[in-house]
This record gives C-alpha cells, sequence and structure tokens, in this order.
C-alpha cells in the first residue's frame, strides 16, 4: 500500500476519534480503543433487555402532569416501535382528558398522569369512567409506588398503573404488552443483514447465522430474500427457485398465513425461504409499504426473520433497516467499507435511540496479498467493537457457496462456523449450552437428514 493510502486510513481513524480518546488509545494500547463507546453500549444493552414490540394502529392520548413525563412520551413517540400508532400528548393530566372527552371521542387509549393522593385519583377515576367510551383502555401513571393502590386500579378497570419517573422504553414495553400477549402473540423479531459494500459477504452471513439460529439456538426462521434479482439464498441452500418473495411484495394485501405457507420454501426442520426470483425479466422497485406488511405478517408467524438486504440506499432499504430490530452490518477491512460503515452507523445511532447499536462482523479477513485496516484499527475508527473477525477463506467459503451447504456443514469444526454460532446466540439473546459429545458426533449428519426430508 502507497504510504497516502496509510495516511488516508490514519487521518480517517484519527478523526473518527476525538482527541482525548486518541490519547487514551495511545496509553493502553492493548485495550480496545472504543472503550468510552464501550459504556454507553453497556447502557443501550441493559435498556435493550426490555423487549418492547412494534405498537399497532392505535390512537393514544396522554395528559400528563410532570413536564418530564411528558417529554418521555414524546420521545418514545418518535421511536420506530411508535411509527404506526398515533400518540399525542399533552399537559393538564386528568382535569384537561375530562373537559376534552366531554365533547370528544375517546381513543383507544388514554394515559393519565397524576401526582394527586391515592384517594383524590380514585375519585378522578369515577368521573373519567362517565365520559370513556367502550373499548377505551386507560392507563394511569403515577407517584405513589403502592400495592394496594395499584389492585384497586386494576379492580376499578384501569389497564396499567406506572410508577413516575418513566423511561421511553418502559412507556413503549407498558404500552406494547396491552396489544399484544408476550406469551401467546407470535410476534418474531427482525434482523436486518446489509454489507457495508457490495460482495462483502453480507448474504453469507445471514444465512449462516439464520442456519445456526435455526440449528443451534433452536429457533424458527424465515430468511427473507430482498434482493429480488441477484439474490442467492435459493443457491446457498440448494432450494429450487421460488416466486416467494417477489409474489408477496407485489400483493402484499392478499398476503395471509395459508398463502405464506405456500410461498415458503422449507429448508429444514426450522428454516424456511422466502426466496427472491433471481432473475432479470422485470425489474423490482420495491414500494416501502409493502415491504412493511409484508414483514408484518411475516414476523407475525415466525419468531425470527432474518433479511437478506442488499447493497442498496432506496427508501425501501433504508426503512427495512430502520425498522429493525437488529441489525449486522457486515464489512471487509478497506477504506471504502469504513467510511460507509462508519456512515450506517452514525444513522442508525442518531434514529434509533432505545436500539442496540448494529452488530458488525468484519468478513473477509486477511485476503492474500491485500492491504487491510486491522480489526483494531476498524474498530476505533467506527466506535464500535468488532465482535465477529471472519478470515478469508477461499477454499471453505467457495465449497460451500458451490455445493449449495452452510459452513456448519462443510467444516463444522472451523472458526467461521463457530463464529456464526456465536453470533446466533447474541442475537437471540441466549447463552450457549454445550453439547454432550455423542450428540456432537451425529449433529451434522442428522441435520443434513432432515434437511434433505424437508426438501424432498
Ligand atoms: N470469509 C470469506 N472468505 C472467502 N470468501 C468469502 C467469505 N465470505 C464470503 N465469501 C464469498 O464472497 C462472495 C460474496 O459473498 P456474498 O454473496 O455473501 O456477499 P454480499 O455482500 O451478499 O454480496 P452482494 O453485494 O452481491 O449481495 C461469495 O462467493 C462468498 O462465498
Ligand atoms: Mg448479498
Amino acid at each position: 500500500m502507497s504510504n497516502t493510502a496509510f495516511q488516508d486510513i490514519e487521518d480517517t481513524i484519527e478523526s473518527a476519534n476525538p482527541a482525548e480518546e486518541v490519547e487514551q488509545q495511545s496509553e493502553a494500547n492493548a485495550q480496545t480503543a472504543s472503550a468510552p463507546a464501550g459504556e454507553a453500549n453497556a447502557e443501550r444493552e441493559a435498556e435493550h433487555k426490555m423487549r418492547a414490540r412494534p405498537i399497532p394502529r392505535v390512537s393514544i392520548q396522554a395528559f400528563c402532569e410532570d413536564q418530564r413525563t411528558a417529554d418521555t412520551f414524546q420521545t418514545a413517540s418518535k421511536d420506530r416501535r411508535l411509527a404506526k400508532a398515533q400518540l399525542t400528548v399533552q399537559m393538564g393530566g386528568i382535569d384537561a382528558a375530562l373537559t376534552f372527552y366531554q365533547n370528544a371521542p375517546t381513543p383507544n387509549l388514554i394515559v393519565l398522569e397524576s401526582m394527586q393522593s391515592p384517594e383524590t385519583m380514585l375519585a378522578d377515576l369515577e368521573r373519567l369512567a362517565e365520559v370513556c367510551d367502550a373499548g377505551t383502555k386507560v392507563v394511569v401513571v403515577g407517584h405513589v409506588n403502592d400495592i394496594l393502590l395499584y389492585r384497586e386500579m386494576i379492580q376499578k378497570g384501569v389497564s396499567e398503573y406506572i410508577v413516575a419517573p418513566l423511561t421511553p422504553l418502559q412507556v413503549m414495553e407498558t404500552i406494547s404488552t396491552l396489544y399484544t400477549d408476550p406469551d401467546s402473540d407470535p410476534v418474531g423479531q427482525v434482523i436486518a443483514f446489509v454489507g457495508s459494500k457490495g460482495g462483502v459477504g453480507s448474504s453469507t452471513v445471514c444465512h449462516n447465522c439464520a442456519w445456526a439460529i435455526s440449528e443451534a439456538v433452536q429457533i424458527n426462521v424465515v430468511i427473507a430474500d430482498f434482493d429480488l434479482p441477484f439474490g442467492t439464498a435459493g443457491l446457498d441452500f440448494n432450494q429450487d427457485p421460488v416466486q416467494g418473495i417477489n409474489e408477496a411484495l407485489t400483493a402484499p394485501e392478499r398476503l395471509d398465513e395459508v398463502l405464506l405457507d405456500r410461498l415458503l420454501s422449507k429448508c429444514s426442520e426450522r428454516l424456511s425461504l422466502f426466496s427472491a426470483p433471481g432473475t432479470l425479466e422485470q425489474v423490482y422497485d420495491l414500494d416501502v409499504p409493502a415491504c412493511d406488511l409484508v414483514l408484518d405478517i411475516v414476523r407475525q408467524n415466525v419468531p425470527i426473520v432474518a433479511i437478506d438486504v442488499p447493497h442498496l440506499w432506496t427508501s425501501w432499504a433504508k426503512q427495512v433497516l430502520l425498522q429493525a430490530d437488529e441489525i449486522v452490518i457486515t464489512a471487509a477491512p478497506d477504506l471504502a467499507n469504513l467510511r460507509n460503515t462508519k456512515n450506517l452507523i452514525e444513522l442508525l445511532k442518531s434514529s434509533r435511540k432505545h436500539d442496540h447499536l448494529p452488530r458488525i462482523v468484519l468478513n473477509q479477513v486477511g485476503m492474500p496479498k491485500r492491504p487491510e485496516i486491522s480489526p483494531k484499527d476498524f474498530a476505533t475508527a467506527i466506535g464500535i467493537e468488532t465482535d465477529h473477525v471472519i478470515e478469508f477463506d477461499a477454499e471453505l467459503f467457495g465449497t460451500a457457496a458451490n455445493n449449495g451447504q452452510m459452513l456448519e456443514e462443510v467444516a463444522e469444526k472451523s472458526k467461521a462456523a463457530e463464529q456464526f454460532r456465536n453470533l446466533a446466540f447474541q442475537l437471540t439473546n441466549k447463552t450457549e449450552h454445550k453439547q454432550e459429545t455423542s450428540k456432537n458426533l451425529l449433529a451434522p449428519l442428522l441435520s443434513r437428514f432432515s434437511r434433505k426430508k424437508a426438501g424432498a
């Protein structure tokens, strides 16, 4: 690599870090330089444990007394999970609500904040009951943490009583559990996989990770291949081409459980494909609401949806990323990937404040003769640790791709297969239980057998 190219990378890495961060790095070279970012990430991680689901198209009106509660609701109203709902926030508490609903119909959900004593609160609620339409749910935000008060509220028909101060995620979680039952409603988690550049192995990571979720974590997965003209999911799993995803996206209003079942091709007991046509007879200008609707329906039918998002920047591709529960960015260790990864992270960070940061997979590392940015420098520049560094191995990846097999099937003990398993456990918030040796010996054989049967 020429000196100028090196200089460019150094500049990029330096400009990616505030001065004090760079100082800390030279002090402790052995440590990953993204430690400050690490702390912020830990905060997000803790918040992320609370899993609010997307909230349906309901109308919500909040009447607050404390400005901080109003601000929290305002912040929540901008989150992706509330994108479909209509949330308005005003001050004045229960009194304002009573005046407002004298002449207006009540919405699906009313949130009332009260800083009053339990007795006054209960009396106020009685008055509100007189103006409330049937079917309207009520959530009360109080400032008294009292189990007896809570019970009395529930007895009076209040859906939930929560105690301030609240975080935006608590607000979203409270509302989402009113409309989805976490134990019975199968609202799946959407994981979007995207490459920082074309050809960096994003689809390979998506397919192998989805396979590991289905086999090692043992959760049902659908891979949705959104790369309609060039998608490789069908090839990678050795499946006959089906028009699956194209048919769904062309007429999303027709999609229901039965049609979905017909459009999916089953690869194994727990993994199905929503495969792309991979043909060029038509052009595919996808529609944002259609993508939204299709993903909504798929996620209602399967616990994990892994989306293979092509390397594009269109309205729908951006929307798919912004709406996902988790994002995995695959990058190769060069300057263009570094710039694009940084830009993607910045965009995602600013528009997804209550979500986990994207996971970074640095792929194709150590390609012979290629000048590369080291994983440590890459992590420093982007401010996120690259937990998953996958080596370039033309033979292994080439064999798997040409055979239509997953890495796990070609080389179960390879480091890459282990990385995919780790990523699968990380994304699903599960911990790995070591399998017994006897099971391990049979696992690859059994999984191939079950795949053959499912494909037959
Ligand atoms: N770690 C690796 N070592 C060697 N080859 C790899 C590695 N990862 C992926 N590949 C190969 O790189 C090629 C591109 O991979 P893949 O199609 O997954 O990339 P992509 O980012 O999805 O590309 P596209 O932008 O076309 O969608 C494939 O032939 C794949 O087998
Ligand atoms: Mg791809």
